[in-house]
């Protein structure tokens, strides 16, 4: 395939060059690779442990205007399977992706339903935001994203999230109401240009019907799920209006049945245009320029589209009592847990400790609440393989649960934590063997974050990881 160059990323913008307020800054900036954008964990250290983790690292990094967790690196900076990144103290995300959650503004103990929610980036910014009192649903129909999903979530400690695969069009209307909700929609990605040259070679060709179609029956359900009173933020990673504005004139005229107001968008410090107000010869109503485009010259980022709209009416009373999962009757986590680790009873206090299948018990907060449809693959963390020999915690509960460990916890140097992370049996020194009552699961700290669960075998005086292979695939390591 030839190159993409300056002159070909300008011929494929040129459908857009009537919105564009100075064209060759704009296809200068779509023409650059795009730089690296990380958030800190704010319950691992938050951005102080990141700046740390990475300078050490040799990693260059600066603030950003408007996220006061997020820091900017060059174009090109790889850190996916530094010691940092595997123990969640931060998550890679394109900036412009975090716009969404920062207009759904969710609060502490609110119910949020993420329609479209796959590989989980703006999930966990929900959960963050919502906190150990909220709930959060999100779902996919794609089991291989919903994965990913998975491990983003496991990796960053959360455990106020449940999951869910379904068509989001078709998702249950009786699957209860929720304060908010994100449709952050499929779409012609046009606005990834930065990341993936070959979508230069799409622009102007997608069926854009066929997608507004999807996007408009997604964004219509997601509405109907939210409360009265509540909001809903639509977004795309395209440029084409047929999927962003287009999709909102249409859905606002048709939702009858509803009272949806479009609310303004505004990310203090962060530059976004308005909406468009026509496109190919049609007119939006005028409020639909309420809605906002981030343009990539103006932030230095990829290209968005973000909507805002406050549900005000609902001809259907759709209230469904949304309840705790179910706590499970085994208490293997005394043993599993508070035996071998000391993790003191009252730790238990603030979750529901629910049996998800026969694989294990999962760990959710106690305020985590479901409607009874539809039925969910996961709910909150998965917390103890029972289906081993010896039942065993899982890596995301002894990162998020370790720091409350009083024993069985042992420190690894440097070069012992690359072993871990590879999965490897290594010996252990003196020291380290004197932290283990004998054989038996321990956990493995590096300076002050647990990083998973391996087996300490006395008679060796070894340690063998069991680091998920997911998260450091063979071949990861330059
Ligand atoms: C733009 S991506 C979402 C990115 C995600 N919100 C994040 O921040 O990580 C769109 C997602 O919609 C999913 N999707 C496509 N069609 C869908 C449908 N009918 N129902 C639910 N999800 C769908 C895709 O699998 C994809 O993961």
């Amino acid at each position: 395939m030839p190159a993409i160059g300056k002159n070909e990323i300008a011929a494929a913008l040129d459908r857009y060059r009537p919105l564009i307020d100075d064209w060759p800054a704009a296809v200068e900036t779509f023409s650059a690779p795009l730089p690296v954008t990380l958030w800190a964990n704010p319950e691992r250290g938050g951005l102080q442990a990141l700046r740390q983790a990475s300078g050490a690292d040799g990693l260059d990094s600066a603030p950003t205007a408007w996220c006061p967790e997020l820091l900017r690196f060059p174009a090109g900076t790889r850190f996916g399977i530094a010691w940092w990144y595997l123990a969640g103290l931060a998550h890679s995300q394109e900036e412009v992706s975090l716009l969404p959650v920062e207009v759904l503004n969710p609060r502490p103990g609110e119910r949020v339903l993420d329609l479209c929610a796959a590989p989980g980036g703006k999930t966990a910014r929900i959960a963050f935001a919502v906190g150990s009192g909220g709930t959060v649903v999100a779902n996919d129909v794609n089991m291989d994203r919903l994965r990913a999903l998975r491990s983003t979530v496991d990796r960053l400690g959360l455990t106020n999230i449940s999951v869910t695969r379904h068509d989001a069009a078709a998702y249950p209307k009786d699957a209860g109401t929720y304060d908010r909700v994100l449709v952050d929609a499929p779409c012609s990605d046009e606005g990834t240009l930065r990341k993936n040259r070959k979508v230069a070679q799409r622009i102007g060709k997608v069926d854009y019907e066929r997608m507004a179609r999807r996007q408009r029956a997604i964004l219509m359900r997601g509405a109907q799920l939210c409360k009265v009173g509540g909001e809903i933020v639509y977004s795309t990673c395209t440029l084409a209006p047929e999927e962003n504005e287009a999709v909102i004139d249409q859905v606002v005229r048709e939702a009858i049945h509803l009272g949806l107001e479009i609310l303004p968008v505004e990310v203090p410090g962060f530059k976004l245009s308005p909406g468009v107000d026509s496109w190919n010869g049609q007119r939006f109503a005028p409020e639909v320029t309420l809605t906002a485009r981030a343009w990539p010259h103006h932030n230095d980022t990829g290209g968005f589209f973000i909507a805002r709209l406050r549900k005000t009416a609902d001809l259907y009373d759709r209230s469904v009592e949304a309840l705790p999962p179910e706590p499970s009757d085994s208490d293997i986590w005394r043993e599993v847990a508070g035996e071998r680790f000391g993790i003191d009873q009252g730790t238990w206090q603030p979750y529901t400790i629910h049996r998800q299948n026969k694989r294990g018990l999962h760990l959710v907060n106690a305020a985590h609440t479901l409607a009874p449809r539809p039925e969910p693959e996961s709910v909150g963390m998965f917390f103890i393989k029972e289906r081993d020999r010896y039942p065993k915690l899982s890596t995301a509960a002894a990162m998020t649960l370790g720091p409350l460990a009083t024993r069985n916890v042992i420190d690894l140097d440097e070069s012992q934590v690359t072993a871990f992370h590879d999965r490897e049996t290594f010996p252990l020194d003196a020291a380290q063997q004197r932290a283990c009552d004998g054989t038996g699961y321990v956990m493995a700290r590096y300076r002050v974050h647990v990083l998973g669960i391996g087996l300490y075998l006395a008679e060796k005086g070894t340690l063998a990881s069991y680091f998920p292979k997911r998260w450091t695939p063979k071949g990861s390591r330059p």
